[in-house]
Parts: C-alpha cells; sequence; structure tokens
C-alpha cells in the first residue's frame, strides 16, 4: 500500500521516495534506513551496534515527514523513531561510492621526475604532522617521494615507516638488507643487474608501500632506477588496447622458492583500483613462474606482455639517480617498477635497509590527517 507523508515524503512497499533539500527527490530502501538510523552507532566505538539480523520482518515505515532538516521516520511494530539528516540521504542518494578524500588523481609521470619529487626531510616529519600529511599526499598522487635526513640506525627506517602506517612483514620478516649476500636468496642480494620490477608478487597481498633506507653507497655503479607503472600502462591502453585488456585481466603465476619457502600467488600486471582507473602494475620476470595457462592463450599473452615489458624500459620513463647515504625512498609497491644497474661488490660499500606497509593504512593516515571522517 503506498501512502504519502508529511512534506511530500511518498511512502513505498519496499521504501520511500523523499524530496531532498535540493530539489531533487530520492528513493531509499527501508532496510538501508532503519540499519543505518544515527543510533545504530555507539558515539564511543563509532561502530555498528544495531543487528539488523535480528529484526524478525522486514522494516516498514508506518509515516515519515521532514522536519529540523531530518527525515523523521516511525516504524511500523517499533517504538523506534528514526531521525536521518537530510544531507547524510543526499550523500547515498545517486548510488554513488562513498566520497573519498584519499581518492586523489593520479599523476603520471616520466624520466626527468627526479628534480620535481616530493622531498621531505626526516626532522621536519617527526615535528609536523602536515609534513605527514602532504607525504602521504604525494604517495597518493605520484606514487614515489624522497625523505632525506635519516639517522644511520637501525631502527630508523622502523621507526619512519611507522610515521603512516605499521610495518608488515614479508617472509623475509619485519625489514630486509640490500647488500651483496655469501648466499643470496634474492637478485636484489648480490652486485648483478636488478631488472625493473615491483617486490614479492609471489604473496598473496603483494606489499604495498616499499621504504629503502640508504645506510651506504660508496660503490661504483648501482644507480637507482624508477620508473612510472602507471604512466606506462597509460600510453600502452592507448597505443595497444587489445593488449592492454589481456594484461588487466590475466592471472600471472609468480613464485619464488628457496630452501625455507616456496611463495606462489597470482596477479595481473596491468591492476586497475575499484573506479576502473589505471592504479599501477606488479610484474617482475624474476619472480615470474614458468606459464601454466593454455598454450594456446599464451599466441597472444606472450606478445602483448613482451611489448608491455619492452615498452617499460624506454628511456622515456626511466628515472634514474643515484641513491645517497641518509636518504629513504618511498614507493607504492603496486605502481612504480624499480631496479638497480650492476655495481662493483669491490669498489666500496652498498646497503640499504628495506621494509614495507601496506596502502589501506597509508590512505587511512592521509584521511585522519586532512580533517576527513564520517566522526569528525
Ligand atoms: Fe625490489
Amino acid at each position: 500500500m503506498l501512502g504519502t507523508g508529511d512534506a511530500g515524503v511518498l511512502l513505498q512497499e519496499e521504501g520511500l521516495d523523499v524530496p531532498l533539500t535540493d530539489g531533487r527527490t530520492a528513493y531509499f530502501n527501508y532496510y538501508w534506513l532503519r540499519d543505518n538510523c544515527p543510533s545504530s552507532f555507539d558515539p564511543e566505538t563509532r561502530e555498528r551496534v544495531f543487528d539488523i539480523f535480528a529484526e524478525d520482518t522486514a522494516p516498514k515505515a508506518v509515516s515519515a515527514s521532514i522536519s529540523g532538516g531530518e527525515l523523521e521516520i516511525a516504524w511500523a511494530g517499533s517504538a523506534h523513531v528514526t531521525r536521518m539528516p537530510l544531507d547524510r540521504l543526499a550523500a547515498y542518494a545517486n548510488g554513488e561510492k562513498r566520497a573519498d578524500v584519499a581518492n586523489l588523481p593520479r599523476v603520471p609521470w616520466l624520466s626527468d621526475h627526479y628534480p620535481k619529487m616530493a622531498r621531505f626531510a626526516h626532522k621536519d616529519l617527526i615535528a609536523d604532522q602536515a609534513c605527514v600529511r602532504d607525504w602521504s599526499r604525494a604517495m597518493l598522487v605520484d606514487g614515489i617521494a624522497l625523505l632525506t635526513g635519516l639517522p644511520d640506525t637501525d631502527d630508523a627506517l622502523k621507526d619512519t615507516a611507522g610515521l603512516i602506517g605499521h610495518v608488515r612483514p614479508s617472509y623475509f620478516g619485519q625489514d630486509f638488507e640490500v647488500k651483496t649476500h655469501i648466499k643470496p636468496t634474492n637478485l636484489a642480494f648480490t652486485s648483478k643487474a636488478l631488472p625493473l620490477h615491483t617486490d614479492l608478487p609471489d604473496e598473496d597481498l603483494a606489499p604495498g608501500v616499499q621504504f629503502l633506507h640508504c645506510r651506504a653507497n660508496s660503490v661504483e655503479g648501482g644507480n637507482s632506477l624508477f620508473v612510472d607503472g602507471l604512466a606506462v600502462a597509460a600510453d600502452f591502453r592507448e597505443q595497444h588496447p587489445e593488449d592492454f585488456e589481456l594484461l588487466v585481466s590475466t592471472d600471472v603465476p609468480y613464485y619464488c622458492e628457496h630452501d625455507t619457502f616456496d611463495m606462489r600467488a597470482r596477479q595481473h600486471v596491468i591492476e586497475l583500483d575499484e573506479y576502473g582507473n589505471i592504479s599501477g602494475v606488479t610484474i617482475s620476470q624474476h619472480h615470474a613462474d614458468i606459464f601454466d595457462m593454455p598454450q594456446q592463450d599464451l599466441n597472444r599473452f606472450y606478445p602483448a606482455f613482451c611489448r608491455f615489458g619492452r615498452m617499460m624500459r624506454d628511456e622515456k620513463y626511466m628515472m634514474r639517480f643515484r641513491l645517497n647515504a641518509g636518504e629513504c625512498i618511498v614507493f607504492d609497491n603496486h605502481r612504480i617498477v624499480h631496479g638497480r644497474a650492476a655495481y662493483s661488490a669491490t669498489s666500496g660499500d652498498r646497503h640499504l635497509r628495506g621494509c614495507y606497509i601496506d596502502r589501506g593504512e597509508m590512505r587511512s593516515t592521509y584521511r585522519v590527517l586532512a580533517g576527513e571522517g564520517r566522526f569528525k
């Protein structure tokens, strides 16, 4: 049965139509209205405490009206009254994803990015939360930032990472040391050239943000290489749209096997975010497993994969620079592809100390420092 509430609210079987302050009329489902009643949320924990699973019957309004900028609903079979602010309703009227201040447009960059790269002094990050906000913003927009003036201590890495998240371990532990190892388990732990890659695609959830704290770099060679996978993928989509679709949709197997571990996971070479925008890439030739896709499918996949890999190596995209002692490069491991030129292990010391955090925590830090949230 349909009914008309006060102020033009139209009650329907499963929801109601409500006029919003901007002149639109929008439909809202009764379950949604009851579940998201402001009283459903505990003001202290800020968590939902209303249990919609415990309702015996489907929520239904018996009357509804607008007063004082709120939609007021009386519910059938219950003494409960919901007062829902109209501006909250307006935000959900079109079925669009919740607005997110951390959903910043990513800006692709090319080989000339080094002088323009966002830089932050460690002492400023320690002293000023606004500086941490700007750093996390740069990470969301550019996917990379250079920190300077880190103390030459083991703790400096985790303490710095802790400013925007919690260190999350990998199967190498809480952190890792990039220097020549006597029995290397990874190409990074040798003095050989390290081809462009993202780290640990063999993990279920490949690390989100990578930190590399340079403790020493006095060797000949060993320059760092960084490429914005987003810039390459965007050009690739323009020039090879069918190949692009293949790299977005094909599960590629990755592995990392040694005496005490046998990691395996599947990833897409080009990654899209929840809005369908390119968010970056996951790629590593030295961790790519033997492709086990149907051989016929490889007739198309391999040429596309190689075209992308070659494009990634184009000088147009390649930012080369020397990482100096006391600097820490921080980058989105699902977007920025990195590598290293070979170096002479006997010519001096080269020592980077690395760790990871998740991207979700970094976005959380940015939202908090940007002053956004439903409970502000
Ligand atoms: Fe790496």
